[in-house]
């Protein structure tokens, strides 16, 4: 490390590049500058320490600046190895008065590529501050930063970190070796940075049904925001958002026309409808395959075919998977598929696709056809294509969602980082969702950068509706 600030990221000489996409990103994020300019004298986040585990992109970087203009002190990792934008993560090192050679930013671990030893690595790193405080608060996403405390705290209750067994995924052993190894080096390190922590507020479907597990089993520590349902996140970031980066993945992974293919969509939840509607977007016939009764019958309205894995397998060009479920698409499924047809996830993690199981299958040959693409051929000389080693596609293959969609969510995150910490006392330990007022906020705060005139209710409206003429409109049970 040649500087005075603790980072570790590729190539510190991007900052530059980094700088100049993070100044384009900052003009679509409309929603997180407005809070920049209405907290800027008030800084609501001085004295907050922020631990963030969320993909290091151009817009996290925009995310990242936003929470240190508001006072936060903050320390980064991203929560996947594929994900980060090495010119990203380099600017945020510099800071935006800073420069590679000297940099003024804020300490990030994370680079495309990680191994998951260095991945746990760089989680510990980014919740290891330097006086040895730690964090106060955590943002997550996926819920591996959260993960981690929880667990830390469970096995030095227990007295000591189980060894993996057989059955443990790769990650979840990297995961114990670390634990081990922090267990070896700072005794009841996650004990007492537990104690401090106020606060997670949680990105994703798949961390926010962690967090509900956890409660519902009396295990969580501290409060958390499930910012994921934020209507203006999961019903934008999810759908929108994926519809514009399940198809980038794709066309940066494969460069495969689209028109004219079958795609097989898994699961049709927010994410699956924002996948249909891209693939189908392109001239693909979409095939839908869902567990849910009411998606089932939601997708079959939306004018898609509906039939299970084993029914299509032998047929479809394109997998994708978006439940956020394991164990979705199985060895047995990608053995019967069409030759080089195209398999990814888009799900939150790399269980959907079972990975394990094809690099075990016997004789089968792996091939990599340029990084996060492999070609797996089978014994019998038929091969699938397989995106991101099965890690979600659009930040393994592409950039992630673009930024408009990202100010979003983001500014959710931010609003809630504020409320977790400012009104601690409105938020006891369980899992808590914004205020309707202020999803309607973020909302509001991206109207004008797409030209968008809304309507004003009359009070004589407002009263038959028995709504406030400001609002907020709809009631907690409205699904959008
Ligand atoms: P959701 O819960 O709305 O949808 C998942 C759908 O999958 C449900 O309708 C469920 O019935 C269905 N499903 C579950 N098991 C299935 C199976 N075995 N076969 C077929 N369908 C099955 O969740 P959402 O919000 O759509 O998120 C899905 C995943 O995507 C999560 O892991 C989430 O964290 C992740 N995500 C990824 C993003 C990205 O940028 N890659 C962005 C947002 C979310």
């Amino acid at each position: 490390m040649p500087t005075g600030l603790p980072h570790r990221v590729a190539d510190l000489s991007l900052a530059a590049f980094g700088r100049r996409e993070i100044a384009l990103a900052e003009d679509e994020m409309p929603g997180l500058m407005a809070v920049r300019a209405e907290y800027a004298a008030t800084r609501p986040l001085e004295g907050a320490r922020i631990t963030g585990s969320l993909h290091m992109t151009v817009q996290t970087a925009v995310l990242i600046e936003t929470l240190v203009a508001l006072g936060a002190q903050v320390r980064w990792a991203s929560c996947n190895i594929f994900s980060t934008q090495d010119h990203a993560a380099a600017a945020v090192v510099a800071g935006p008065h800073g420069t590679a050679e000297d940099p003024q930013g804020v300490p990030v671990f994370a680079w495309k590529g990680e191994t998951l030893e260095e991945y746990w690595w760089a989680a510990d790193m980014a919740l290891t501050w330097p006086d040895g405080l730690g964090p106060n608060m955590l943002l997550d996403d996926g819920g591996d930063a959260t993960m981690l405390v929880h667990k830390g705290v469970e096995f030095e209750k227990a007295g000591r970190v189980p060894e993996p067994s057989t059955e443990d995924s790769e990650e979840y052993a990297a995961f114990l070796e670390l634990l081990r190894s922090t267990a070896a080096a700072h005794p009841g390190k996650w004990t007492e940075l537990a104690g401090r922590i106020r606060g997670v507020t949680e990105e994703t479907t798949t961390g926010v049904h962690r967090l509900y597990r956890m409660d519902g089993a009396g295990e969580l520590l501290f409060p958390a925001i499930n910012v994921n349902d934020a209507v203006t996140k999961s019903k934008f970031d999810n759908r929108y958002g994926i519809r514009h980066s399940l198809i980038d993945g794709i066309n940066r992974g494969t460069d495969v026309l689209i028109g004219g293919k079958v795609a097989v969509v898994c699961g049709y939840g927010d994410v699956g409808k924002g996948c249909a509607e891209s693939l189908r977007g392109q001239g693909a016939r979409v095939v839908v395959v869902e567990i849910d009764p009411i998606c089932a019958l939601q997708a079959a309205m939306d004018g898609f075919q509906v039939t299970t894995l084993e029914e299509i397998a032998g047929t479809g060009d394109i997998f994708v998977t978006a439940t956020g479920n394991i164990g979705v698409i199985t060895v047995e499924t990608l053995s019967r598929m069409k030759h080089h047809a195209i398999v990814g996830n888009i799900g939150h993690f790399d269980n959907e696709i079972d990975m394990a199981g094809l690099a075990a299958v016997p004789g089968i040959v792996r091939t990599t056809v340029k990084p996060q693409v492999d070609e797996w051929r089978f014994p019998d000389g038929h091969a699938v294509i397989v995106l991101s080693e099965g890690r979600l596609l659009n930040l393994g293959n592409a950039t992630g969602h673009p930024s408009f969609v990202m100010s979003n969510s983001f500014t959710n995150q931010v609003i809630a980082q504020i409320e977790l910490f400012t009104r601690p006392e409105a938020y006891p330990v369980g899992v808590h969702t914004l205020a309707k007022r202020l999803d309607e906020k973020v909302a509001r705060l991206h109207l004008d950068a797409l030209g968008v005139k809304l309507s004003t209710l009359t009070p004589e409206q407002a009263e038959y509706l028995g709504v406030p003429v400001e609002g907020p409109y709809k009631p907690e049970h409205y699904r959008y």
